[in-house]
């Protein structure tokens, strides 16, 4: 994929692996629009970067999304790439019930249901365009999952599912599909599951592990990983099923 002249919309980019893929594509010269639900986050961005435009918008909820495609098509008719990096992470304790799960952000609407319901969304819009291309944000956790994060697992690995299969879909209306894998970052992900492992660090940055990620655009590796992840994504059965003993030993 030509990595330079797109036009480039990336939900969730505001903080953490979407900003980083943000500024990654503002200085290879695209434009960059980003998105998420925390106005006063999305204009310290745009303060650090005059050049991002940028649009409160909570791609979980179907009236949102609706706005959000009309006014980025009507605004930038141009758009080439969508990238559906936003997500959130829960530690959910099903020995105790449902409760849990149900008290909290739906990680399946946010993490698998939108970047379902925004590719489908933005196809009509992305074919026929040149270097038209989804790029996903799935996890390594969707590869191995975490015991104490069942439910972020399962929607990583639906959108692994998913991206293999768009993938295969969009070979015919020319539209690329990426998915990006990353390992552990350092981000605001999840801050009380962090807290509770003594304030956690993966000692990566956004900016490093995204660094790293953009000549795989350039290449067209249509998996893409870093460090743990990358093995992962080559990993046998037999490899993911010891890796899973050795993640969850503690459990
Ligand atoms: N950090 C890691 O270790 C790691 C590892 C593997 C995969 N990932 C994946 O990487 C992606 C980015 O996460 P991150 O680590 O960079 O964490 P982050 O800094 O918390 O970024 C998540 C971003 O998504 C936005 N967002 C969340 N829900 C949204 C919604 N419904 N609508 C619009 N925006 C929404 C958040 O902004 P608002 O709260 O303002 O909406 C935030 O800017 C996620 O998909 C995550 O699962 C992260």
């Amino acid at each position: 994929m030509e990595i330079s002249g797109n036009t480039v919309f990336i939900t969730g980019g505001a903080t953490g692996i979407g900003y980083a893929m943000a500024e990654a594509f503002l200085e290879a010269r695209n434009e960059v629009i980003i998105c998420g639900r925390r106005e006063e986050r999305l204009l310290e961005s745009q303060k650090k970067h005059p050049e991002f435009h940028i649009k409160v918008c909570n791609v979980a909820e179907e009236p949102d999304r609706r706005k959000l495609v009309e006014w980025i098509t009507a605004n930038f008719p141009q758009l080439n790439i969508l990238v559906n990096n936003a997500g959130v992470q829960r530690d959910i304790d099903f020995t105790k019930g449902v409760a849990e799960f149900l008290a909290g952000e739906s990680e399946i609407k946010f993490n698998l249901e939108a970047p379902i319901v925004l590719s489908g969304m933005f196809i009509p819009h992305l074919a026929g365009k040149k270097e038209a291309a989804i790029i996903n944000v799935s996890s390594g956790l969707g590869f191995v999952p975490a015991a104490r994060m069942p439910v972020y697992s399962a929607t990583k690995a639906g959108l692994h599912a998913f991206s293999m299969a768009l993938r295969q879909q969009l070979l015919k209306l020319g539209i690329k599909v990426f998915e990006v894998v990353p390992p552990a970052v350092d981000t605001e992900l999840n801050p009380e599951g962090r807290a509770k492992r003594g304030n956690y660090k993966a000692n990566l940055s956004p900016a490093e592990f995204v660094g790293s990620i953009m000549k795989s655009f350039k290449n067209d590796v249509f998996e893409i990983g870093y460090g743990m992840s990358e093995g992962l994504i080559k990993a046998s059965r037999a490899d993911l099923d010891k890796s899973f003993q050795q993640m969850n030993s503690r459990w």
